[in-house]
């Protein structure tokens, strides 16, 4: 096990702080990820590593991680001591003293990456390139961590949501001499271009399958095929005629192609499916039984050719599948928070808890569904996808079962909603209102809008405009006090009662006024007098009814807030002031034992 003493340690910091002589021990850090750069102040690149590293810290509990640095510099230790504060990293930051760590990791360049799984063992390591310039480095970094952390990074190449990034167009020589000019393919026909490595076996299936549907009836005339190898010239000439490969192959010298690809961060196989357009329409990293399926099925959708849907026959299929066919219902899903359903145990760090994850993945429990001990399967059940709500597609799909089924009634939807959306998990479900949101046509078509556009309207159509979604008023603290003095007395402690006095609140924008006070732009709410701060309503839900009848239950009335699952229902309610954008350092289970009321308080019953 590798000790360092903590060098670098940053005002409020979590890790250091906590420990009375902070040593960097990764596996002090198990339950979550771990990111360490490594460093050395002679890499003109270390300052842009270290603004990369800033930018992700901000983002380290959205995904359940932990940032550090270590630095290589053993022999200059001013000018590292300097470097770093000059840098002011927000995370601890550790010296190589022994220069062993580095060494096991084998990394050499003075530059590098290492990431530890929750487990608290190494997960994966990058040696930056010493070649590699500023630019390639950011990005290539976050595409590489993006694999294991689920860090939300989306390269330039990638389609989505109904965007469709243009091919690049470049000319290159073929292995056999011809040049090929991108520009003269683009816009004729469909094209698969791939990038590969003929030592990678995968990469060898990939075109093996590429090989037959370029020589077979079907596809014949109506597809081109280009291959780029990561090799040499001898061992890509081999593999060539090995395989027998009938379509133009080029060499990567230099990486002069690959460079043009954000999405090469130097795994193979990578694909990309161009469209008539001249627009990437399905891009693919790695090859496996089930890609060739969706593969089959995307190059048909391009060529135009009938294409009966190939599901899974005896269990799910996975989102990836449904959305080749079903585009517009493909989009619109992914806007919603079912989407991220998955993403939500993962910041949890449960995504493993079998009490979790039922209701957010797909088919948990049912035969073919997630399943927590089959990880390969798993990942693609992931969220709470089409088949959550459709069931399998073998048996929905009306493309695969032939048979047209009678559409669900309303009550019918509102049982399969229910069985996730329960009171305990769901604040307030209202089938009526929430039912608009997950219908498919409720999206204009956003591959025509600008990007701008495009962004203004996903996250107004994310945003959860009426939280509590309770008919009644906001009635203000004064009126909960005569019957819950303790939990009265309690609120007035925290820094909730007096919030909207801080001058923080008094510098801050209108539209944050949100954040500190109660009820805003809502019957009763605030600027009414008396709902200045958070009171109880800013987390129990406006209170007339309840004032009015105590002793009826339900969140239309009341929100208990014991009773509802914390990950699901009250931490949503703190979220919406404690978003990561306003209050970064918020920490859900450090923060919560703070506002729950002592346990000697007991509410009055009659
Ligand atoms: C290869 C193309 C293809 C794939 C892949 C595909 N579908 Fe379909 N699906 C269709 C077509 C075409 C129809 C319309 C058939 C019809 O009208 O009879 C359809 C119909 C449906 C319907 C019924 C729509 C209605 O009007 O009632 C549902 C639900 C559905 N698919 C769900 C799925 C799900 C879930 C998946 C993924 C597991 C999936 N489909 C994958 C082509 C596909
Ligand atoms: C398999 C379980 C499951 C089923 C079935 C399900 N949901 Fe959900 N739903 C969830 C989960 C989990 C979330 C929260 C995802 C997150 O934020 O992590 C959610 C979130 C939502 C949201 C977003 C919350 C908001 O207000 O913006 C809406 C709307 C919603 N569901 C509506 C529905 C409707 C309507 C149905 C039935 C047609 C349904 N859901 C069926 C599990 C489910
Ligand atoms: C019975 C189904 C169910 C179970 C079990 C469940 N959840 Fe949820 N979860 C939901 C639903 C439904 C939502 C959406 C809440 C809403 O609509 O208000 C949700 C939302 C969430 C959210 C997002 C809240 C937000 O900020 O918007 C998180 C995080 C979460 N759940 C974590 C967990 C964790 C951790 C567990 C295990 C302790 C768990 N869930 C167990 C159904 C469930
Ligand atoms: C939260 C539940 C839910 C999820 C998740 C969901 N759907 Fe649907 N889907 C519905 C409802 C509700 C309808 C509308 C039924 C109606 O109007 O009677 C619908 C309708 C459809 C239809 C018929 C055509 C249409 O647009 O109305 C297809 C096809 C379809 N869904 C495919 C999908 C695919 C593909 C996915 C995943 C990308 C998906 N659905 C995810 C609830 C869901
Ligand atoms: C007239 C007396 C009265 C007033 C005023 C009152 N409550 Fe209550 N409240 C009660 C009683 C009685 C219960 C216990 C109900 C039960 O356990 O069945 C209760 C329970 C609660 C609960 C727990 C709910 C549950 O299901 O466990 C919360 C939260 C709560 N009140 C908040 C408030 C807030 C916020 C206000 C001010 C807007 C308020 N109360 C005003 C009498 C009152
Ligand atoms: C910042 C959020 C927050 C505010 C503000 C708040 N509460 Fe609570 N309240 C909670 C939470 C969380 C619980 C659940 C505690 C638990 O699980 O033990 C709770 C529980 C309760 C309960 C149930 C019994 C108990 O003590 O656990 C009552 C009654 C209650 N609150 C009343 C009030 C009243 C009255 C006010 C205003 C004077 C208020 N609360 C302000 C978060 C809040
Ligand atoms: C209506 C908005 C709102 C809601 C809801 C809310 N808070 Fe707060 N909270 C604030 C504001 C504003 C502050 C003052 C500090 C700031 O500006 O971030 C604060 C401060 C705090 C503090 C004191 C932090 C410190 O710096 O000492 C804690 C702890 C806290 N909130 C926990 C919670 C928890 C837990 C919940 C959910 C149960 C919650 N809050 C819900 C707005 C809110």
């Amino acid at each position: 096990m590798v000790l360092f003493s903590c060098w670098f340690v940053p005002p409020a910091t979590d890790i250091c702080a906590q420990e009375p002589q902070p040593t960097f021990n990764p596996t002090a850090y198990k339950g979550k990820y771990l990111l360490v750069l490594l460093f050395s102040i002679d890499d003109p690149r270390a300052p842009m590593a270290m603004d990369l590293m800033k930018e992700l810290y901000t983002r380290r509990r959205d995904v359940n991680m932990e940032v550090a640095a270590v630095c290589l510099n053993t022999g200059k230790d001013q000018e590292a001591r300097r470097f770093t504060a000059l840098h002011h990293p927000p995370f601890p930051v550790f010296l190589d003293t022994s220069g062993s760590f580095a060494q096991s990791l084998r990394i050499t360049s003075g530059l590098g990456l290492v990431i530890y799984g929750k487990d608290g063992n190494v997960i994966a390591t990058k040696d930056a390139s010493p070649s590699a310039g500023q630019s390639d480095l950011s990005s290539s970094w976050k595409g590489f961590i993006n694999r294991y952390i689920p860090i939300g990074y989306t390269p330039d190449d990638v389609p989505v949501l109904g965007y469709k990034p243009p091919f690049p167009v470049f000319e290159a020589i073929a292995t056999n001499g011809a040049t090929i000019n991108i520009k003269s393919i683009l816009g004729k026909k469909p094209f698969v271009f791939v990038i590969f490595s003929p030592s990678c076996s995968h990469c060898q299936h990939e075109l093996e399958f590429l090989q037959t549907q370029y020589t077979s009836q079907e596809f014949k005339g109506k597809l081109e095929i280009i291959a780029v190898s990561r090799g040499d010239t001898t061992s890509t000439d081999a593999l060539v005629k090995k395989k027998k490969l009938s379509f133009p192959v080029l060499l990567d010298t230099n990486s002069t192609i690959t460079a043009r690809f954000p999405s090469f961060i130097g795994s193979v196989p990578l694909s990309y499916l161009v469209d008539r357009n001249g627009t990437i329409a399905f891009q693919h990293t790695g090859f496996s039984e089930y890609t060739a399926d969706n593969y089959l099925m995307e190059l048909r959708k391009l060529c135009g050719l009938p294409n009966p849907p190939l599901l899974n026959p005896s269990g799910y299929s996975g989102e990836e599948r449904c959305k080749v066919c079903h585009e517009r219902q493909h989009i619109q899903w992914s806007l919603t928070r079912h989407a991220d359903a998955y993403l939500s145990l993962v910041r949890k760090g449960s995504e493993h808890d079998p009490a979790c994850v039922s209701c957010h993945v797909t088919g948990f429990g049912r035969s073919g569904g997630f399943n927590l001990e089959d990880k390969k399967t798993a990942r693609r059940l992931e969220g709470v996808q089409c088949e959550s709500c459709h069931g399998p597609g073998a048996t929905s799909c009306t493309a695969f079962t032939k048979v047209k089924d009678n559409p669900r009634t309303r009550a019918q939807w509102e049982m399969i909603c229910r069985s996730c959306h329960t009171e305990k998990e769901s604040l307030n479900f209202k089938f009526e209102h929430r039912f608009p949101k997950v219908i498919h046509t409720a999206v204009p078509d956003l591959s025509s809008m600008s990007s701008q556009d495009r962004e203004a309207f996903i996250q107004n159509y994310r945003q959860k405009k009426n939280l509590f979604d309770n008919p009644a008023s906001y009635v203000g603290a004064a009126n909960c006090k005569s019957c819950h003095e303790e939990q009265y007395r309690h609120w007035q402690t925290t820094l909730h009662a007096t919030a909207h006095t801080t001058p923080q609140a008094r510098s801050a924008p209108a539209d944050k006024s949100y954040r500190y006070h109660t009820g805003v732009e809502n019957p009763g709410g605030y600027p009414e007098p008396g709902r200045e701060g958070v009171q109880c309503e800013a987390c129990h839900g406006p209170g007339e009814r309840h004032v009015k009848e105590p002793n009826k239950k339900g969140h239309d009335y009341i929100v208990s807030l014991s009773q509802e699952c914390s990950s699901c229902v009250v931490e949503q309610i703190c979220r919406r002031c404690h978003s990561p954008g306003d209050d970064p350092r918020f920490d859900f289970d450090a923060y919560i034992p703070r506002i729950r009321h002592p346990k000697t308080s007991t509410h009055q019953k009659k």
